[in-house]
């Protein structure tokens, strides 16, 4: 259990928030964990038809990085926290609404793929810095970014880990929206109050019907990058890179 992840329903939107604000909102297996379920119990909940999906001044910093350094004690065969966040939110048929503030890094920025409408500050901070980690690209990223963006973007964004902003990804596809950042909240709780006026049915479906055509190689790229993250986790390199991360204040 952890109070780092706070759900609360208003009307047919239920909100999953992040509130871990002194370490950047960053994702430890416990707030994956409550992420996942709570993603499951709204899947079988005909009182949610919108999932509301939000951080506080950060989204969040990604993955916890002493979380990663100690990805060599998990048990083999274990899938991970995270996978099984991603499982969830890959396999929700309710619609998702990011609304994305401050820094959004590695899975900050890549679950947003999986997410129906992303709201961004146009001064949001995004990035995926999996090879200055010494990892690679997760949560399908390697086929929905370029897909959604284009190659060159995704290109540089995925090999660089370069950092870009809300407006940025707004320009490029991968954002719906970016507005300013004291108007992020508003719009994303207008835009899924709109979507949960809808026909709740019709809604589902048409998102199925959206992500049908790409669900089958989906779940093979995300199979094909866990096995090579899952590699990389336990790399010396990688670990070079999480001690550096862990140490740079000490
Ligand atoms: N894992 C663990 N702790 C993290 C974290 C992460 N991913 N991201 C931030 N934190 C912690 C910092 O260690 C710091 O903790 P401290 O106050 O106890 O020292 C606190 O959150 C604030 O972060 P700080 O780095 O001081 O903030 P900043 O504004 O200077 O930088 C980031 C913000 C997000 C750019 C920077 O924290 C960062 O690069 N984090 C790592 C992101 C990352 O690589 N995630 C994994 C992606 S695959």
């Amino acid at each position: 259990m952890t109070d780092h992840v706070q759900t609360a329903r208003e009307g047919a939107v239920l909100t999953i928030r992040l509130n871990r604000p002194d370490k950047k909102n960053a994702l430890t297996r416990d707030m994956y964990g409550a992420m996942g379920n709570a993603l499951r119990a709204a899947a079988g909940d005909d009182a949610v038809r919108v999932i509301l999906l939000a951080g506080g001044a950060d989204f969040t910093a990604g993955n916890d990085i002493a979380d990663f350094a100690a990805a060599g004690e998990r048990k083999p065969g274990d899938p991970g926290a995270a996978f099984e966040f991603l499982e969830a939110l890959v396999a929700t048929t309710k619609p998702v609404v990011a609304a994305v503030r401050g820094n959004a890094v590695g899975i900050g920025t890549t679950l947003l793929l999986h997410c129906d409408v992303v709201v961004a500050s146009t001064s949001a901070r995004l990035m995926m810095p999996f090879t200055k980690l010494a990892l690679v690209p997760e949560a399908g990223s390697s086929f929905l970014l370029p897909l959604r963006v284009g190659p060159a973007p995704a290109n540089w964004w995925l090999l660089s880990g370069a950092a870009f902003s809300g407006a940025e990804a707004a320009e490029a596809g991968l954002a719906t929206r970016a507005v300013e950042d004291g108007a992020v909240e508003a719009t994303a709780a207008e835009m899924a109050a709109a979507l949960a006026a809808l026909p709740p049915g019709s809604v589902q479906e048409s998102k199925r019907l959206i992500k049908a055509p790409h669900a089958e190689a989906l779940r093979a790229v995300m199979t094909a990058e866990r096995v090579s993250f899952g590699e990389r986790l336990r790399s010396e390199e990688a670990q070079a890179a999480f001690a550096g991360f862990l140490k740079r204040k000490g």
